[in-house]
């Protein structure tokens, strides 16, 4: 760190650490601005938190003064240098009042005021994204991804580089982005779950963390034509230990969230000690159950129909911790899912889905090993085994029973930040109508 650097004191330091009656210096933007004659009242935030400046006319140089004068547009770049006085009208607790202010940029006026239409908020993104809400949910959301890897490195397992371009479609062909690959047809990866499966029979443990593709063409407020996947699969790996890892990591993620980041959390409308209380084991539920629970509830489902957002939103609201759906009709999910040895209609596949009505977070399964099936499976899907020919060659050669799963990313932390929408767990959302800025 340069010593220019560290003359400078995080906000989040000068709020909690005892700085009172010290001078201090900060750095950051101006979050709010109010003049007053001969008095400024300058909210200033930096990536920590935010603290009030009051800069006095008579208190601090004439070039300070001026200094200050020219940033009272907010998102203007600013230092100010101060002493820190308690003071229970202000924000956090504390005011800086200043001894001199320099302006690294003054701004132009801000496009942003309030009550701001969410579309037009969506268009300036750039500058919509230094939002307190969004700024806290990028936290949370890196302290995620950090909790993610720090689970699969607890377990054993790889970290591994899967390819974004890819020739087959893992979910089947509805959803995938098509585009020329030097003459050849090539998509955008839905997920990489076939080539981790490669993966296993030299590594074993494997997880990857990748954008993933849906070319969804519905608006919702949980689909994202690009998101970000956490998959992991395990060779000798059955059905009960895929629901039992999943169980384990999703309370570990939560927990540490909890843990490293209960101001946003709570800023965000999530008490902490909801996510702190999310540990194994989760409730189950069998797909026929569900459809059961769906019907009383007066939903006109039938066994055999896909579950969308509405019924998993009946079906999770009531509920504190994430709930498993497993064993649904094979016709239902993907060619690759193992069939339940005591009902070949049914698939060791487990969903979990998220609490509060948010519904899925996780898609899983154990993986089919008989390559007869893969096949007739792919066939009956109307998709060309060929297509697929080095994915059945893995069961040619030294085949084992494995399995293992798909997260989304920005599904967690719409449930972890009660988001109202998924879009507000990325920053720059791509979704049908929108891939500017
Ligand atoms: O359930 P999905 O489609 O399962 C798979 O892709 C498997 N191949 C994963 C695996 O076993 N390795 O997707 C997995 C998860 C979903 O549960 C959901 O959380 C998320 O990916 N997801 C999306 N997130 C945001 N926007 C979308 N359009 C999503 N589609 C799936
Ligand atoms: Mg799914």
């Amino acid at each position: 760190m340069s010593n220019e650097q560290a003359c400078f004191t995080p906000i989040e330091e000068v709020l909690s650490s005892n700085c009172v009656g010290k001078e201090v210096s900060v750095r950051g933007w101006v979050y709010r601005a109010r003049t007053s004659g001969a008095m400024l009242f300058l909210v200033i935030r930096d990536s920590t938190d935010i603290i009030q400046a009051t800069v006095k006319k008579d208190r601090v140089s004439e070039q300070a003064w001026k200094n200050a004068e020219a940033c009272t547009r907010i998102e203007s770049a600013v230092t100010v240098k101060g002493v820190v006085a308690k003071d229970d009208r202000a924000t956090g607790g504390f005011e800086l009042q200043a001894t001199d202010f320099t302006a690294i940029h003054a701004a132009d006026v801000f496009p942003i005021a309030k009550d701001n239409s969410e579309e037009w908020l969506l268009d300036i993104r750039h500058l919509s994204i230094r939002s307190r809400e969004l700024t806290a949910v990028m936290k949370v959301k890196a302290t995620v991804l950090a909790a993610c890897r720090e689970f699969f490195e607890k377990k054993g397992y790889w970290e591994t580089t899967p390819p974004i371009i890819a020739s087959g479609a893992c979910e089947g062909g509805s959803t995938t982005f098509n585009f020329d690959y030097f003459g050849k047809k090539a998509i955008l990866s839905q997920s990489a779950q076939l080539y981790l499966e490669a993966l296993i029979f030299s590594l074993e443990k494997v997880y990857a963390i990748t954008p993933s593709f849906r070319a969804e063409k519905s608006r919702t407020l949980r689909h994202l034509a690009e998101y970000w996947h956490v998959e992991g699969e395990e060779a000798h790996m059955n059905f009960e230990q895929l629901i039992a890892f999943e169980e384990e990591m999703i309370s570990f993620i939560c927990q540490k969230t909890a843990k490293e980041r209960p101001k946003e959390l709570e800023l965000l409308g999530r008490n902490p000690e909801e996510m702190l209380a999310i540990a194994p084991p989760f409730p189950r539920m069998a797909y026929a159950k569900a459809i059961e629970i769906l019907k009383q509830k007066g939903m006109p489902v039938e066994f055999g129909d896909d579950l969308g957002a509405d019924e998993e939103k009946i079906l999770t609201a009531e509920y504190k911790k994430p709930i498993l759906l497993t064993h649904f009709p094979a016709k239902i999910k993907a060619f690759y899912m193992k069939r339940d040895p005591t009902d070949e209609n049914l698939v060791l596949g487990a969903d979990i889905l998220a609490p509060e009505g948010y519904g899925e977070i996780i898609g899983s399964s154990q993986r089919e090993e008989d390559n007869e099936l893969l096949i007739s499976r792919l066939r009956a899907d109307g998709s060309d085994p060929a297509a697929f020919a080095w994915y059945l060659d893995l069961r040619k050669y030294g085949s084992v029973p494995h399995s293992g799963f798909g997260m989304g990313i920005e599904r967690l932390v719409r449930w972890i930040c009660k988001l109202d929408h998924i879009r507000d767990a990325i920053p720059f959302p791509r979704v049908i109508n929108r891939v500017y800025p």
